[in-house]
């Protein structure tokens, strides 16, 4: 039987970069874009053009230059926000709006200051006026896992109707369990009728540590799309981490029928990119891409691995890109050798950056005989981050 298709939206430029003391500029973006691309994302959400004139840029220099993937630009459910999204995306081969509004009495009440028949009514608007400009239009009823069932499917049927060609639940503020979350999304599949005109998606976060756990619980039960970010970053405790979320589906593809076009290989390059440039360090024992995630330590298990990797590996290292390095760096090695490893380890760096690296390898090489990957990503934050 064929496997699923389950599409990867990245939001790793937009939810991603609403992380406390995260700020990219345009050129940091486009690099991550590029990445993205390269890691074979099937949506790149750039940002969220109406918050300021720099998101606006960025989505609009994103949309210019990375081909491949859709990219999304972020809107409230508003006109104005709306245009202000297809302005900045317009110029994309394959541009996508996603546009929100709250559907939970909580962030009606309290937030949007508004009773029900107004939220449905301006979701339908939004939706439609979205669809003026192209027909890909991604809706979202924001804190959808706390809302009202009933509601949020007429809604749901509403926008669908109004031509939402993906609607994505979100578990805005990573309040559902995998059990109940699984179930929510079955429900939504029954009582919606018009649910198969669209591509159902889903966005977790990550407060109780479930995002990735609830995601897959949701996939089991009906999702197509689901929205992560790469390390997991954003609002709070951050998103459905990326990378745990496609290994999960690649390791366990005995048990999950369900497949990603992720080239995984580019795994452990993207997250190193994007911790870099954020800022963000990624956690030793965080899974998949932490230091500690192929690293043994017992006797018994490297004794284990040493005879047989798979007695402590359920995944192998390479297939997210992972590469043992045969080549030791010290003293006598070359700029070469240097430039490559800095690449295996997700820097990019123009001649001016390796000259200055360089050297400052080259210093430490003279007083240390090995250099390990953690002392060059010392060296490149030292000596290109922080300029
Ligand atoms: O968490 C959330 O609800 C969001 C929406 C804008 C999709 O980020
Ligand atoms: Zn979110």
């Amino acid at each position: 039987m064929v496997s699923k298709r389950v599409y990867i939206f990245d939001t790793t430029l937009r939810d991603g970069e609403q992380s406390p003391g995260v700020s990219l500029n345009i050129n940091e973006k486009l690099e991550i874009a590029t990445q993205l691309a390269r890691l074979g994302v099937d949506i790149i959400e750039a940002g969220f053009p109406i918050a300021s004139e720099g998101d606006f840029q960025a989505v609009r220099t994103i949309a210019e230059n990375v081909e491949g993937p859709t990219i999304a630009a972020l809107a409230r459910i508003d006109p104005q926000d709306i245009d202000r999204a297809w302005e900045a995306v317009k110029v994309a081969k394959k541009p996508r709006i996603h546009t929100f509004i709250a559907t939970s009495d909580i962030h009606m009440k309290y937030k949007l200051q508004l009773p029900r028949e107004t939220v449905l009514e301006l979701a339908v608007k939004g939706v439609k006026h979205a669809r003026q400009y192209t027909d890909d239009v991604e809706f979202s009823p924001e804190d959808a896992s706390r809302s009202d069932l009933d509601f949020l499917c007429q809604v749901v049927e509403a926008a669908i109707d109004a031509g939402a060609t993906t609607v994505n639940i979100p578990d805005t503020v990573g309040y559902a369990t995998p059990e109940e979350f699984g179930q929510f999304i079955a429900a939504i599949r029954r009582k919606v009728s018009n649910i198969d005109r669209t591509i159902l998606s889903v966005h977790c976060h990550n407060d109780l540590g479930l995002a990735v756990a609830n995601s897959l619980a949701a996939i089991a039960n009906g999702a197509q799309q689901v929205e992560c970010a790469v390390n997991g970053i954003g609002e709070r405790a951050g998103n459905t981490a990326l990378e745990e979320m496609v290994m999960a589906l690649y390791t366990r593809k005995d048990f999950y029928d369900y497949h990603t076009e992720i080239n995984t290989k580019e795994i452990y390059r993207t997250s190193k990119q994007v911790s870099s440039l954020t800022g963000m360090s990624i956690q030793s024992n965080k899974a998949i891409v932490g230091r500690n995630a192929f690293a043994h330590e017992s006797g018994i298990h490297q004794d284990g691995v040493l005879k047989e990797r798979t007695t402590y590996e359920i995944m192998n290292p390479e297939m997210i890109g992972l590469v043992q390095n045969n080549i030791v760096l010290g003293k006598h090695s070359g700029r070469h050798a240097f430039r490559q490893r800095l690449e295996e380890l997700g820097f990019e760096v123009d001649k001016t950056e390796l000259d200055k690296a360089f050297t400052r390898f080259k210093s430490m090489a003279d007083r240390k005989k090995e250099i390990s990957d953690k002392d060059i990503e010392a060296i490149v934050e030292a000596e290109i981050r922080r300029i």
